[in-house]
């Protein structure tokens, strides 16, 4: 079955057991020319890089997942079932919901709320909330506290549309839902996890907040969400 429609290594080696996905592959690529050491590359299919390498002497891939819950959820499913990747972290950047996350604040997602209907047409799963794996959000805590980087550990909201007719919608989903924060897609990849029984976790910086309208710039969400990545990079083994 290798290579996929969208991964183009038929060499299963080539990926390690855990791999970090930005949702940009000039982020991916970023982090394998700043972090990793004897870096190989296993993907540019439709551009979207995936690197293999080694970060303080252990095994870690990147590779990006695009933007949205169709794209993260055909990137995630392919590694996880036809690469036997065991863990996807996802790291991203994510709108606020309350002035309580700052603009670069690090928030791990306990769980997400989602309208979408990823779940329910991908395996029928009629919940609207879905959680990461406990196991892989417990060691990511322990890496943030060894960093002494602060981490907000929270529920987030997966939207499949960043352009709201309505922008004052996220009051309700904030106040109803308890969502500190908004990115495109946790509900997927937390859910292909799950119907293939792998694990799946996710980091996220604040890169805007709809609240206070506060606003990073493209070139500094590319390269200066380094804390979140340095506690992913920690999972390398
Ligand atoms: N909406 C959805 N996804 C996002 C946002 C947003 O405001 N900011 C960063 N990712």
């Amino acid at each position: 079955m290798l290579p996929t429609p969208h991964i183009e290594t038929t060499n299963k080696e080539e990926i390690a057991k855990t791999v970090l996905m930005p949702g940009d592959p000039l982020r991916a690529k970023f982090i394998a020319d700043t972090f990793l050491e004897d870096v190989k590359q296993f993907n540019s299919v439709r551009n979207v890089l995936g690197y293999t390498g080694t970060y303080k002497g252990k095994r870690i891939s990147v590779m990006a997942s695009g933007m949205g819950m169709p794209s993260i959820g055909i990137y995630s499913y392919e590694l996880f079932k036809f690469y036997d990747v065991e863990n996807i972290i996802r790291i991203g950047s994510c709108g606020g919901y309350t002035p309580d996350v700052k603009l670069y604040d690090v928030i791990l997602a306990k769980d997400v709320w989602s309208e979408s209907s990823f779940a329910k047409v991908q395996g029928g799963y009629e919940s609207d909330i879905i959680e990461g794996t406990e196991a892989l959000n417990q060691r990511l805590k322990k890496y943030a506290d060894e960093l002494g980087i602060p981490m907000h550990v929270e529920r987030i909201h997966s939207s499949d549309v960043f352009y709201r007719e309505n922008y004052e919608e996220y009051k309700e989903i904030y106040a109803k839902h308890g969502c500190v924060a908004v990115e495109m897609e946790a509900f997927a990849l937390f859910h292909n996890a799950k119907v293939l029984e792998k694990n799946a976790a996710c980091l996220l910086t604040v890169s805007d907040n709809l609240a206070t309208h506060e606003a990073t710039t493209s070139e500094e969400r590319q390269n200066a969400f380094t804390n979140m990545m340095k506690i992913a990079l920690e999972m390398a083994e």
